[in-house]
């Protein structure tokens, strides 16, 4: 089996590699922008015409959520017009593409968690750019699993979660905002449930009717909920950092996109269907 990871050295695409080993029977390729840039089809179907993928995993994406309010076009390029690219040459290929997706495709006015099936109305520029994505793929394929988290973080590249442990080193008092909620997601416990979904795809080829209810959009975060003050706080006290901590309102830290005041994803969809069970949010911490 042939799976094809688009933005291979992005956080989600490192944490693919890091669980890969476990998969000896996945033939991953990992491609960076460099080696495959979504934003350009020809490229695309050159890297298609020669791996064949089964599976092409999209971590590619535009996701500086602040600098996109002011670099509209290429945040556009990328994450809609590159998903876009995807999905037509899988399908010329008939590969199954696996589109990762953001809660900030949501505006955050809900008090309880987000299905899959609630209405979207992103606050900012790359809240839009990622829904029109989704939409290019669900109005060109039919294999697809288009998979919304939230909050990601790892031990890779820059994050809240190394953000805080650098400032945490370095300061005596930190202020955080407190009343955005949401769910913090391991990317290694991400990268693990998208090669669980690729292997029941795998269990059920030859089951049309099974495998064509299994398509769609699901969305997949740890378990719990908090904000990003209660995130830090958790932080600091695993890995023994004493700092003066205080919680702020979104007011007092004001960034050029908005965001969700609340984006907790209801996970039950991708539970239910995929028989998976998920760590909380804390437990993931701990993990990393
Ligand atoms: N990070 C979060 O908190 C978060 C939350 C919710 C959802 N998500 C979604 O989760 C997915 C993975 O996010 P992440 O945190 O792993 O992001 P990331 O670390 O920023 O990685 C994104 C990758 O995409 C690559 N890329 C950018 N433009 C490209 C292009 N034209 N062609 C091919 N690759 C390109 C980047 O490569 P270069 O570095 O070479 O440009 C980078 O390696 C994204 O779809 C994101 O929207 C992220």
């Amino acid at each position: 089996m042939v799976v094809l990871v688009a933005g291979g050295s992005g956080q989600l695409g490192q944490s693919l590699q890091f669980i890969a080993p476990k998969y000896p029977e996945i033939q991953f390729h990992f491609l960076s922008s460099s080696e495959l840039n979504i934003a350009d089809k020809a490229n695309c179907i050159a890297i298609f015409s020669d791996l064949k993928p089964d599976y092409c995993i999209n971590a590619a994406a535009y996701t500086a959520v602040d600098k996109a309010e002011s670099e509209t076009e290429k945040a556009h390029l990328i994450n809609v017009e590159g998903a876009k690219n995807l999905a037509e040459t899988c399908k010329e290929f008939d590969t199954t593409l696996i589109h990762i997706s953001t809660d900030f495709v949501f505006d955050g006015n809900k008090i309880t968690p987000y299905t899959e099936e609630d209405l979207t109305n992103p606050t900012s520029v790359y809240g839009q750019t990622k829904l029109d994505g989704e939409k290019e793929i669900q109005v060109i394929l039919e294999k697809y699993f288009i998979i919304r988290t939230s909050w990601l973080y790892s031990q890779f590249v820059n994050n809240f979660m190394k953000t805080m442990i650098r400032l945490g080193r370095e300061k005596d008092s930190l202020s955080v905002v407190s009343d955005q909620i949401g769910t913090p997601t391991n990317a290694v416990d991400l990268a693990e449930v998208v090669v669980k979904i690729i292997e029941k795809t795998e269990s059920l080829k030859g089951q049309t009717s099974d495998l064509e209810s299994l398509y769609g959009v699901y969305h997949f975060s740890n378990e719990g909920q908090c904000s990003w003050y209660d995130f830090a706080k958790k932080i600091f006290e695993i890995n023994g950092i004493e700092i003066d901590l205080k919680p702020i309102p979104t007011s007092s830290y004001p960034t050029p996109a908005k965001r969700p005041g609340y984006s907790v994803l209801d996970k039950n969809k991708i539970k239910k269907n995929f028989i998976i069970e998920i760590n909380s949010w804390e437990n993931s911490i701990a993990r990393f």
